[in-house]
C-alpha cells in the first residue's frame, strides 16, 4: 500500500496515520515529524527549517524533496509508505511523479477550519513518537503521558492561534491545488507519465477519530 494523507493543518492526517501503518505494516512518512526532529537535533536541515515552521510557512520545496527521496530509500518502504503532509506543493508532488514514486491512493480529509482551530488549541504530542493527543476529544489514559512510554506529552510550537490560522492561509494558497492536480492526472492518466494515476478518495473528517478510522478503511478497499 502506497498513500498519501491530504489535508489541512490539524485534519487529523497524524492521528489516522497511526492506524493505517499498522494496519497495512508500512512506514509513516511525516515530513513535519521528520523536520521537527531535524530542529530538536539543531541539523543544518533543522536551522533551515526552523523559522519557515515557526512562523507556519512551508520549507522550501528542494530541502523537502531530498529528505523524501532520501527516507524513500531506507529498506523498510519496501512494502509501501504512507505519505503525511507531504506533498504540500505541485513542484514536490511533480517532483515524485519525475522521479517514479508510486502512490495507488491519495485521500483527502476534510474538515472545517473552524473546527480546525478548536483542535489545534488542544492538541498534545509526544515528540519521539510523534503520537498525537487531543486534552478533550482524543485524551491520553492518564493527563499530561503518552499512552505507551508514559513519557510526557507537549504542545507543538506552531500550535499558537495566529500560527494555526496562517497555516491555514497557507494551505488555501499552496497545497490546495493538489486537489485538482490529482483530479487531473487520474482523469489524463494515459498521457506518458512515467508512473500510474493515483485514486483519489475524499472522506469527511468530523466526527469521532474511529467513525473517520472506518471512512479510511472503506475509501481503501
Ligand atoms: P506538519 O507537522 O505536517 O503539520 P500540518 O500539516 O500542519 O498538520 P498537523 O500535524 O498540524 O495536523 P494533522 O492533520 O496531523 O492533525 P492531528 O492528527 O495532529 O507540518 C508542520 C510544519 O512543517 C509546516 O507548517 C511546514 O513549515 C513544515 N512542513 C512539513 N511538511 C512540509 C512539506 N511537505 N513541505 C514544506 N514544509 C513542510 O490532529 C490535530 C488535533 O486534533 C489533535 O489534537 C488530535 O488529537 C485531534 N483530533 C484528531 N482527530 C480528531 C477527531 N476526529 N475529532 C476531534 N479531534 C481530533
Ligand atoms: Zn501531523
Amino acid at each position: 500500500m502506497r498513500l498519501i494523507l491530504l489535508g489541512a493543518p490539524g485534519a487529523g492526517k497524524g492521528t489516522q496515520a497511526t492506524f493505517i501503518k499498522e494496519h497495512y505494516n508500512i512506514p509513516q512518512i511525516s515530513t513535519g515529524d521528520m523536520l521537527r526532529v531535524a530542529v530538536k537535533a539543531g541539523s543544518p536541515l533543522g536551522i533551515k527549517a526552523k523559522h519557515f515552521m515557526d512562523s507556519g510557512e512551508l520549507v522550501p520545496d528542494d530541502l523537502i524533496i531530498n529528505l523524501v527521496k532520501e527516507r524513500l530509500t531506507e529498506p523498510d518502504c519496501i512494502n509501501g509508505y504512507l505519505f503525511d503532509g507531504f506533498p504540500r506543493t505541485i513542484p514536490q508532488a511533480e517532483a515524485m511523479k519525475q522521479a517514479g514514486v508510486a502512490i495507488d491512493y491519495v485521500v483527502e480529509i476534510d474538515v472545517p477550519f473552524d473546527e480546525i482551530i478548536v483542535r489545534m488549541s488542544g492538541r498534545r504530542v509526544h515528540p519521539a513518537s510523534g503520537r498525537t493527543y487531543h486534552v478533550k476529544f482524543n485524551p491520553p489514559k492518564v493527563e499530561g503521558k503518552d499512552d505507551v512510554t508514559g513519557e510526557p506529552l507537549v504542545q507543538r510550537d506552531d500550535d499558537k492561534e495566529e500560527t494555526v490560522r496562517k497555516r491555514l492561509d497557507v494551505y488555501v494558497a499552496q497545497t490546495r491545488p493538489l486537489v485538482d492536480y490529482y483530479a487531473d492526472w487520474a482523469a489524463h492518466s494515459a498521457e506518458g507519465s512515467p508512473v500510474k494515476a493515483p485514486q483519489y478518495r475524499k472522506i469527511s473528517g468530523t466526527g469521532s477519530v474511529e467513525a473517520i478510522r472506518q471512512r479510511v478503511v472503506e475509501a481503501l478497499k
